[in-house]
């Protein structure tokens, strides 16, 4: 494994110097996706160019329901996610982004008056702040400050994984969320791949390892969390898929809650009722991978799903019935996400 330092140095090289638009990206892994839902090509439209141009991200990890929100955008790069936040989380909402290259700062930051004015508020609303994502203590992030963490194609560039997710949890208000896109591997990259500055730089080389992510996640307290997207990436570079070998990368989209909850779906009986009420939703709401909740119609859900539903600020949009007082049994759940790679604790 690279030193934490030389790390960074590759990557603020790689993103700072190497790159100077998606165009030059080698393979798709920062670019695979998500397609955006059409509300948020909408406000793409409204973004400055230039931010649009070195967007390196994997996916679209934005969820709904930020109006009047705190969200935090870690490694906010040109900004594009971050200007899109910040129409959503509107004039009494706050957007932070963090990230360590300076040239990806200098984009985001020349582009703060045009989005201000462009979205029609007397102040801004977003910040970028120089930093790293691993100490976000170090930037003045206060413990419980933050509804929201996104972050695009960037936490499988750290050099301490770990450090990270436990910042994201000190950080998140309780029932908060945390919603990314990354690079993720079914096996552990070898270490002279994970050094290899190309690989890195294309976020695979510091791809985590679908079940040592499970890890990291249940050493933070978080023990069941949701995929809402997942797609095989396509190298398309013979160079770097002669180095990958049999390594199959994927980008996933994940959904997490500071939520104490349990490390498998329990059944207690309950059942849940979407209102229909998130914007943009009005006939069905998708949690993760495997619970489409319709509007109206009764769904028999675990422990885990209720409290999600409930607990946190997709609170109001849903009604659930029952509690925890009786046990069923283990919850039937239904196929696993990601076709037999176990993700969390929901099956
Ligand atoms: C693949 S780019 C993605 C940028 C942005 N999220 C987007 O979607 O365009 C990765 C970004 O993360 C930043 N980054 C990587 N590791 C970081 C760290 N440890 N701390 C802060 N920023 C980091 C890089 O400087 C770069 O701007």
């Amino acid at each position: 494994m690279l030193s934490e330092h030389l790390t960074r140095a590759a990557i603020q090289d790689y993103y700072g110097k190497v790159l100077a638009s998606k165009a030059d990206l080698k393979t798709s892994a920062c670019c695979t996706g998500d397609a955006m839902p059409e509300p948020l090509r909408a406000i793409l439209a409204e973004l400055h160019p230039e931010v649009k141009e070195r967007f390196y991200g994997c996916g679209s990890p934005i969820p709904p329901l930020l109006e009047g929100r705190t969200v935090l955008d870690l490694g906010s790069g040109s900004g594009r996610d971050a200007y899109i936040l910040s129409k959503l989380v509107g004039a009494q909402g706050r957007v932070i982004g963090v990230d360590m290259t300076e040239e990806q700062l200098a984009v985001a930051n020349r582009h703060i008056g045009y989005h201000t004015e462009k979205f029609g508020y007397q102040r801004p609303n977003v910040r970028f702040l120089q930093g790293y994502i691993e100490d976000l203590q170090s930037l003045g992030l206060a413990d419980a400050s933050v509804d929201v963490v996104v972050s695009n194609c960037v936490l499988n560039l750290s050099p301490d994984k770990g450090r990270v997710f436990s910042e994201i949890w000190r950080v998140l208000k309780p029932g908060g969320e945390l919603y990314f896109s990354d690079v993720f591997a079914d096996r552990r990259v070898p270490a002279p791949l994970a050094r290899d500055p190309v690989l890195l730089g294309e976020c695979l080389g510091g791809a985590l390892y679908v079940e040592d992510f499970r890890r990291l996640m249940a050493a933070i307290g978080c023990l069941d969390y949701r995929i809402t997207h997942s797609a095989r990436i396509a190298l398309n570079d013979p160079e770097v898929e002669a180095k990958a070998g049999m390594i199959g990368f994927r980008s996933m989209t994940v959904r997490a809650f500071k939520l104490d909850l349990e490390d498998r779906c329990e059944d207690y009986g309950q059942v849940a009722y979407y209102l229909g009420s998130i914007p943009g939703h009005p006939h069905a709401f998708a949690l993760d991978d495997h619970h489409l909740l319709k509007t109206g119609q009764p769904l028999l859900v675990c422990g885990n799903t209720a409290a999600m539903l409930r607990d946190t600020r997709y609170g109001g949009h849903f009604r659930v019935e029952g509690n925890m007082s009786t046990h069923y049994g283990l919850f039937d759940c239904g196929p696993p996400a990601g076709g037999g790679e176990s993700f969390g604790a929901c099956c």
